[in-house]
Order: structure tokens, then C-alpha cells, then sequence
């Protein structure tokens, strides 16, 4: 590489850590998994030692950041620092030689489990608990006391009578965390990725009623700040103080002075990790002796005295049940693997999407196998081989259908992307899949029309075509097993309800290819109705912001096709809005291309959305050439170094936006 592609390298891996960062400490949604994003950091420190007169980044020196805009913060006493990883165990053996190397002793150690939870801070005086604090920015921490006390056996009194900082994890147990994932599902509510993001949410929670609900427990493990002298001079015996005051400490711990006690440990920790209650991601290595502590000292961003040997991410072997092949809206057809339940980082996993054919040939995968599984980022479940070893012998492998599952028309595949596709018009999967994705939230939100009541409705003839949803017969639907008068009254006012929603919905609605709903907004506020819009050439289709050929052509395909004119046609009858109500207050943005990012401080974003296209402005979905402003919010997203890589976007905040508005009343 030479010098222009490093910097090139390190902005890019300096945006999508900031982005990463922002998902899992503000946002408690982390997309990658710890090893991903590590080895980001890593790949980033290596190109900034080859470029040693830029500035680094300050997230490289500085932990992550939990902190909310609006919370309670208090100044930690001694720092809350993290520690260095190493991800093998040579890396590892070889930062233990080279301690005691620089100390010209065998240094000893203390190895404990990692636990994947939640870092909190405990400030005790006088022998009595004051508060509990996050891990916040390293240097200040949340004030979480509150929620912090519905955790049961902590004790509120210590023997030790000057100030101290006891320090440790919250966690979510896993079968109390799979519970309550479940019970979230029922309610409808968006489950957790995992225990530890579970963890994080519930202990900022606002309300303390709903923290009682959340079954989270805490390990101790450390010490930060302390006034008078401890009863104790090694981490072993820390942790033996700490259980005697009557904290929650894992008894998973031991003592090590040779290579191949460190081995072992590492090794079994990683075995014990699937029988173990609670989630851990490594072993902490630290040297036993606290004396020891303050000659070694700190970095800037972690101990000396102290590593994180991370486990790879976690992989687990499950049975094959069978394959499904799903057809999607546009014929699509997705195989997808149905699996004996596992628990792997975080959840119960029991299906897993192959993507495509190829995937299937990729694997060998045949009946029954014995696949191993790994989730990528820790959230999407992927096979990743199948155990030859433990293949049943009669075993044949998976059959690939030529024809479409569901209709039996034969399929097509389309090279550039390796799918196959049903070639039927009137797919009945097809059909389903297309009035469920007409009713979503995000279309015309007709509530009641989920996937199992559309199944229904179309195998007992009720509906045969989407336009058919506005001719229900009501008397027929109540009538039915489980339905009701009371339901079918409330399915009635919500289609009766989706007639008023704006034509944008409605045309992202219909489901054309590429035309997602920032796409189908762009279309409905340049064309204005749907009869310009089906005479729209490819070049007028392509003067619309973000519409390129590939899209604009799916467009035109989609308005030559009879049946959608047909569709069309009958929902326009029905009484479907097929004009864009612009209620424009003024053209003060006209001409003018804007995108979001951050969190706002007066508006959520579809407001201030609706706001820019009510003053005539236009939305991009994302950073390009094309954008003028990027409104930058609260803790941006990449958004931002995207935008400032490009020079020509103005960035401005929300206040700036209001007075152009203003400027022009
Ligand atoms: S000791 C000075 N011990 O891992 C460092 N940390 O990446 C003190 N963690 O911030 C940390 N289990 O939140 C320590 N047995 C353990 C731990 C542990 C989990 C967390 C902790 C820390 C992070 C470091």
C-alpha cells in the first residue's frame, strides 16, 4: 500500500469504528461481534504506526463511551479502564514471558473468566454502599444506584471503612435472559441480541419497576480507587475478601506459575463456556501480585498487569431437520435450514437462510447432516461446514427443486446475483408474500393483516389479489375459527384507515422492484401522481434523486405489465390515494437534497423528514455527490466522515436548518 491508500485505509476503518462505537455503547445494538470489531482496531493500529506523524484517532487512546446526553454522571475515583486482547495463546504466553522477562522472575498469575456483561462501579464509605456508576467514558460514569439496588445479595455494608471503589459486571443469566427474550416475543416486543445487550439496556431503564422485572445478577472481581490500607496483597485473595464481604464472585478462578497451567485453564474455560449459566468471552489474566500492580502502572488505555485472552467466536455443531425453500414477493426462492434448537452468543437458534443454491453446493449439505454453526457479528446465524465425520451413510444430499415449491412453474436463474427465481405470475406464495409486504408497517400499516391471517384469507377464498382487500366481506371474516366480530370490525377500520395514508405508501406498497420507501417518497413528491408517474420515460424517471437506470428500468417494467395497470386501475377505484398531498407551507428548500444523521433534539427524524419535504426539500438515503446538507444531530454516525470525505456537502445542525427556514418566512 503505499502512502495515499493508508490514509485512504484509516479513514474509512476510523468511520465504521466510530459507527460501531456509536451502536454498542449509545446504542446497545452492536452489529459486529467483539472479534470483528477488534480486528478493525487491530488492522487500523498497524496502518497508523506506518503513518507515525498522523494523529490517531482518540478512540485509540480512549475506552468506549455509554454515556447518555441527559444522565446523572459521577467522576470515577481511579479510572475505569479496559484491558489489551490477545487472541491466541502463543500472543498470550509471550506477554507473560515478557513480564517476568522485565521483572527477572516467574511472575504468577490469576486467570477468571471473562464475563460478557456490563462494567459497574461500586463507591462504598465508611463501610456503606454510596452509589453505583457505569463504566460511562472511563472518567465519569452514570449514576445507575437505583436501578443497581433491585439486583439481590449485594451487600449494602462492607467491613472497610474508608472509601473504595468496588468494581465488577452486571449479567442476565442465560435461561432468565432466553425467558425473557421469549415473553418479549409475545408481546410483539423486538427481542435482545444477546445477554449482554440486555443487560446494558435494562440497568439504564428509566423506570425502576420495569428493572425489577429484568432478573440481572453481577460478579465482582476488582478494585479501583481505596483510602486505607486493604487485608489482602494478591488478586486471589481479593476475590476470597470480596466473597467473605458478601459479594457475588465467580468461583471459576485459580492461580498459575507455568506455560502449561495457563494452557489448561484457557482450554477448559473455553469447554465450560457452553455449561456455564452466564456468558463469557475470554480469561482474564492478571498478576496475582498487587504490589506488583503499581510498579507495572497503565498505558493509556489499559493495565499492564492484566490481558484479555478472547475466545474465537463461538461455534456450535446442531442436526439438519430439513431444508425449506421459501419463495419471496418477487419469486425469489430463498433455501433456508431448519435445525435441531441451539444456544449459540445469545439466543436459541433453530433456522438459519442458506441464501441461495450455491450455499447449498458450497456446504455438500446433504439430509440429516451435522453442521457447525457460527453467528456472524453475533447476530445472524451462519453455517459454516458440515461434519463429515458424524454424515449418516444412507444419507442423500439436499435436492435442489427445479420447479417453484409452491406452483410447480418451472424456475430461472438470474447469474449476476445466483438466484432462482419462480416464473409464475400468479404464484400463490408470490401473491401472499406480496399483500404481506402491501399491509406492512412501513406500506399502507394495515394492522391484522400479519403473514398466518393472509395464509388464511387466501385459502379460504376470501382475498384472490391484493386489490381484493378492499372488498372483504366482513360477515364472512367473523364468521371464521378464532376471528370474531371484535377483530374483524378492527381489520375493517384499519384497511378503511389505509385509504387516507399519501401516495408514496402506496406506491411502495406495490412492491416494485429496487423501489424501497425513500426511493417511492422521491418518485411521489417529483411526479406528483401516479398518472405522470406511468408515463414517465427512463429519462425523466432518472432526473429523480437516486433513481439510476437499474431502478429507473425496473419502473418501467413493472407500469408495462397489464396486471399492475390493471391493479392499479381497481385501487384507484377502491379509493387508494394515487396523488402526492404535498401540504406544502412554502418552496423555501426547493431544489435542496438533505439526509439526517445523529439523534435530534427537537424532533425525532420522520418529523423533521416530513418538515424539509412539507418546505419542498428533498431526502437521500444516503451520503453522495448529489447531497447538499447533512444535518448532524447528536452522536452522528459515518454519515458524517462520509460527508466531509466528499468536501461538497454543507453540514449543518437542526438549528441551522430552522433559521434557513426562518430566513425565508
Ligand atoms: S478486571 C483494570 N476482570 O472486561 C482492568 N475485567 O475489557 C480491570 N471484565 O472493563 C478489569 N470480566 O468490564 C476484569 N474477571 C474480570 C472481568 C473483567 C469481565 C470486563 C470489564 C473490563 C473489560 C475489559
Amino acid at each position: 500500500m503505499n502512502k495515499q491508500q493508508i490514509e485512504k485505509r484509516i479513514k474509512e476503518l476510523t468511520a465504521e469504528i466510530e459507527r460501531h462505537n456509536q451502536l454498542y455503547y449509545a446504542e446497545a445494538n452492536p452489529q459486529i461481534s467483539d472479534f470483528e470489531y477488534d480486528m478493525l482496531v487491530r488492522e487500523l493500529q498497524d496502518l497508523q504506526k506506518m503513518l507515525p506523524a498522523s494523529p490517531a484517532p482518540e478512540f485509540l487512546e480512549k475506552v468506549g463511551n455509554d454515556l447518555k446526553q441527559s444522565a446523572k454522571t459521577i467522576a470515577h475515583k481511579v479510572r475505569m479502564v479496559s484491558l489489551d486482547n490477545a487472541y491466541s495463546l502463543e500472543e498470550l504466553l509471550a506477554w507473560w514471558d515478557k513480564l517476568s522477562l522485565d521483572l527477572n522472575s516467574r511472575i504468577e498469575l490469576c486467570l477468571e473468566p471473562k464475563i460478557d456483561g456490563f462494567g459497574i462501579n461500586l463507591f462504598f464509605k465508611e463501610g456503606k454502599l454510596q452509589y453505583a456508576t457505569t463504566r460511562g467514558d472511563s472518567i465519569v460514569g452514570e449514576d445507575v444506584t437505583t436501578n443497581f439496588l433491585t439486583l439481590p445479595d449485594i451487600p449494602r455494608r462492607i467491613p472497610y471503612l474508608g472509601e473504595i471503589e468496588i468494581r465488577g459486571e452486571i449479567y442476565l443469566p442465560i435461561p432468565e435472559f432466553l425467558a425473557m427474550n421469549e415473553a418479549r416475543r409475545e408481546r410483539n416486543e423486538k427481542p435482545f441480541a444477546n445477554p449482554r445487550n440486555a443487560a446494558a439496556g435494562s440497568i439504564k431503564l428509566k423506570d425502576v419497576e420495569q428493572v425489577k422485572q429484568r432478573p440481572l445478577r453481577a460478579f465482582f472481581y476488582t478494585i479501583g480507587y481505596y483510602s486505607i490500607p486493604l487485608p489482602f496483597t494478591h488478586q486471589d485473595e481479593l476475590l476470597k475478601w470480596l466473597a467473605a464481604c458478601g459479594f457475588p464472585v465467580s468461583d471459576q478462578y485459580a492461580t498459575c506459575k507455568e506455560h502449561k497451567c495457563l494452557i489448561d485453564f484457557c482450554n477448559q474455560m473455553e469447554q465450560a463456556r457452553n455449561d456455564l449459566a452466564y456468558d463469557i468471552d475470554g480469561v482474564v489474566v492478571k498478576v496475582n501480585e498487587l504490589a506488583l500492580h503499581k510498579k507495572l502502572g497503565f498505558t493509556a488505555k489499559s493495565p499492564k498487569w492484566a490481558i484479555a485472552y478472547k475466545f474465537k467466536p463461538e461455534e456450535k455443531e446442531t442436526r439438519l431437520k430439513q431444508v425449506e425453500f421459501q419463495v419471496g414477493r418477487t419469486g425469489a426462492i430463498t433455501p433456508v435450514a431448519i435445525m435441531e434448537p441451539v444456544y449459540i452468543s445469545g439466543t436459541t437458534v433453530s433456522r438459519s437462510t442458506l441464501h441461495n443454491f450455491d450455499e447449498i453446493k458450497r456446504l455438500d449439505l446433504h439430509e440429516f447432516d451435522t453442521i457447525r454453526l457460527i453467528k456472524s457479528g453475533e447476530i445472524i446465524p451462519k453455517i459454516l461446514s458440515v461434519n463429515l465425520e458424524k454424515r449418516l451413510p444412507e444419507a442423500k444430499p439436499i435436492a435442489l427443486p427445479q420447479n417453484c415449491p409452491v406452483c410447480n412453474s418451472p424456475l430461472s436463474r438470474e447469474e449476476e446475483a445466483a438466484i432462482e427465481y419462480c416464473t409464475a405470475a400468479d404464484c400463490p406464495a408470490q401473491l401472499a408474500r406480496s399483500i404481506e409486504h402491501f399491509c406492512s408497517r412501513e406500506a399502507l400499516d394495515i394492522m391484522g393483516l400479519g403473514s398466518s391471517i393472509v395464509s388464511r384469507f387466501l385459502d379460504a377464498g376470501i382475498i384472490t389479489s391484493i386489490a381484493d382487500i378492499y372488498r372483504i366481506d366482513f360477515t364472512q371474516v367473523a364468521a371464521m375459527d378464532r376471528m370474531g366480530e371484535k377483530s374483524a370490525q378492527k381489520l375493517k377500520e384499519s384497511i378503511e384507515a389505509s385509504k387516507a395514508k399519501n401516495f408514496d405508501r402506496v406506491l411502495f406498497a406495490l412492491g416494485i422492484r429496487f423501489v424501497g420507501s425513500v426511493t417511492a417518497r422521491n418518485l411521489a413528491q417529483h411526479f406528483q401522481t401516479m398518472d405522470r408517474l406511468q408515463k414517465a420515460s427512463l429519462e425523466e424517471l432518472s432526473e429523480v434523486p437516486e433513481v439510476g437506470t437499474k431502478i429507473a428500468e425496473s419502473i418501467i417494467k413493472y407500469f408495462a405489465n397489464p396486471k399492475n395497470q390493471d391493479l392499479i386501475r381497481d385501487l384507484k377505484n377502491l379509493g387508494l390515494n394515487m396523488s402526492y398531498r404535498t401540504e406544502q407551507e412554502s418552496d423555501a428548500l426547493a431544489g435542496m437534497t438533505f439526509l439526517i444523521t445523529g439523534s435530534l433534539e427537537n424532533f425525532n427524524r420522520k418529523e423533521l423528514e416530513s418538515m424539509i419535504m412539507e418546505h419542498g426539500g428533498k431526502i437521500l438515503s444516503g451520503v453522495s455527490k448529489s447531497l447538499d446538507y447533512l444535518i448532524v444531530g447528536e452522536k452522528p454516525g459515518s454519515k458524517l466522515a462520509k460527508a466531509e470525505k466528499l468536501g461538497s456537502v454543507k453540514i449543518i445542525s437542526e438549528a441551522d436548518l430552522l433559521a434557513m427556514l426562518e430566513q425565508n418566512q
